[in-house]
């Protein structure tokens, strides 16, 4: 059984799955060319075809051990499930430690597809799924433990008035459990097993539950889509031309300097989005107010998803192609270490008695209750997120549909090796 790298996953599921389409491509030309009766069959071969060269889930998995923890440049997963944990009263650094431990050893375990030592139900961890677990360290940590060694941007963002209506349930923590995984089932599996770890030393302060396509739904490597159907997450720091290393890991880059080598942030802004009044604006608005179409996320100015924004563009009357307003065009870096890494996550509550429309500006009603589990990795969120979020939060045209309900900052410490656990160095010097 692989067990793979964050950076070797990529590669190895992308042939595979490349290949699937190729044939599931191959065979819709044919089946349009067939009569009724051979296209069922034809189809259905097809169908069988594609689903045994999906790669069995039981057989990946993401290594746990490393310099730097894994599921922050790790493809993002089907499922995620962020915890934010509040620490008892009168907890010291030897409890930390105990604590950080027992979490430690319990995550390697569940990522490695083996049931930890007390698990009660050890047929469900056998299907990691790319399981990772990662964990954020909130202030009340470092003042406990280490006080000098707290970054000095590890606090609540700066108020975003214009926009924010931040609600206490979605705010802040002294420890982030984020957990992401293929599979929905190992991830329940997975948050239980840890929090019955933790549950001498914290209480829950709030869970956030986010989702993706399924597994197997989409090319590997696919841009994901948000809730309001656009391509999201297409202009990303990436592995291959080593900007990753630069602006998450901080890495040969000048003016940002990571708060401990392997470490690097994490912001959270849970984003309601409205659906209700999305729906009153056409294509055309909506690619306006990003500055992308909506068909393959290319820019404005461009054909195909990648082809670089043109912000200079105008038309035939001399306006800006992308607007003055749109999205991409305030979210662009006005110096070169504006970037962020965003590997962002949908929420679609259950929404009780649904009726309605609900209106602009509202963050209830309607039939819908959803939104973006917005998570941004950078070296420095003052230096990096909130130049950005400060432009969006002046001008932006998505705020017309978008609130931001929550908000939270950790700092993410560096992997481990086996035998070590995470957070080791700090708690012990
Ligand atoms: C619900 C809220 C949001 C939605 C629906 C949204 C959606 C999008 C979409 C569709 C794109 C274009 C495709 C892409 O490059 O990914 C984009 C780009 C981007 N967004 Fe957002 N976004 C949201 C919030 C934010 C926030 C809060 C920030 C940071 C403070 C942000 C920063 C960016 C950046 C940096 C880009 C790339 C800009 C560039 O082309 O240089 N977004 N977003």
């Amino acid at each position: 059984m692989a067990e793979q790298t964050p950076d070797s996953l990529t590669s190895s599921i992308t042939s595979r799955s490349t290949t699937r389409r190729a044939v599931v491509g191959v065979g819709l030309g044919a089946v349009a060319l067939a009569t009724a009766a051979c296209s069922t069959s034809a189809g259905q071969q097809e169908e069988k075809q594609s689903q045994s060269e999906v790669t069995p889930l039981v057989d990946t998995r993401v290594a746990f051990y490393g310099k730097r923890q894994a599921g922050i440049d790790t493809p993002a997963q089907a499922h995620a499930v962020f915890i934010a944990l509040d620490l008892c009263e009168g907890t010291n650094t030897q409890a930390l430690i105990r604590l950080m431990r027992v979490l430690t050893a319990d995550a390697a375990k569940l990522c490695a597809g083996e049931p930890s030592l007390v698990d009660q139900e050890p047929e469900l961890a056998a299907v990691a799924a790319n399981l990772t677990v990662t964990f954020g360290f909130g202030e009340k940590i470092f003042d406990i433990a280490a006080p000098a060694a707290k970054p000095q941007w590890l606090k609540p963002l700066p108020a975003f008035d214009e926009i924010d209506r931040l609600e206490d349930a979605w705010n802040d923590g002294d420890l982030l459990l984020q957990l992401c995984a293929n599979d929905r089932m190992t991830l329940a599996h997975a948050q239980r097993t840890l929090l019955k770890g933790a549950r001498p030393f914290v209480t829950v302060r709030w869970v956030q539950d986010g989702f993706l396509r399924a597994h197997g739904s989409e090319k590997p490597g696919e841009t994901p889509r948000n809730l309001f159907g656009q391509v999201d997450g297409t202009v990303n720091p990436r592995q291959e031309d080593g900007t990753i290393d630069r602006y998450v890991w901080g890495e040969n880059v000048e003016g940002l300097t990571p708060w401990v080598p392997g470490g690097t942030s994490l912001v959270i802004r849970r984003i309601h989005m409205n659906l209700d009044t999305w729906d009153l604006s056409d294509r055309p608005a909506r690619e306006d107010a990003v500055g992308r179409k909506l068909s393959n996320g290319a820019p404005l100015t461009g054909e195909h998803e990648h082809d670089k924004a043109d912000l200079e563009a105008v038309n035939e009357l001399g306006f800006e192609v992308i607007a003055p307003y749109a999205h991409i065009r305030r979210a662009a870096p006005e110096k070169d270490i504006e970037r962020i890494l965003r590997r962002p996550y949908n929420y679609d509550l259950p929404v009780a008695a649904a009726s309605g429309i609900s209106q602009h500006g509202d963050t209830a009603g309607g039939i819908s209750q959803s939104g973006l589990i917005f998570c941004s990795y950078q070296v420095d969120p003052l230096a990096q997120f909130v130049p950005i979020q400060r432009r969006l939060a002046t001008l932006d045209m998505l705020n017309t549909w978008t609130v931001p309900i929550g908000s939270a900052v950790f700092a993410l410490p560096p992997g481990c090796a086996p035998g070590q656990y995470i957070g080791q160095q700090l708690f012990e010097g």
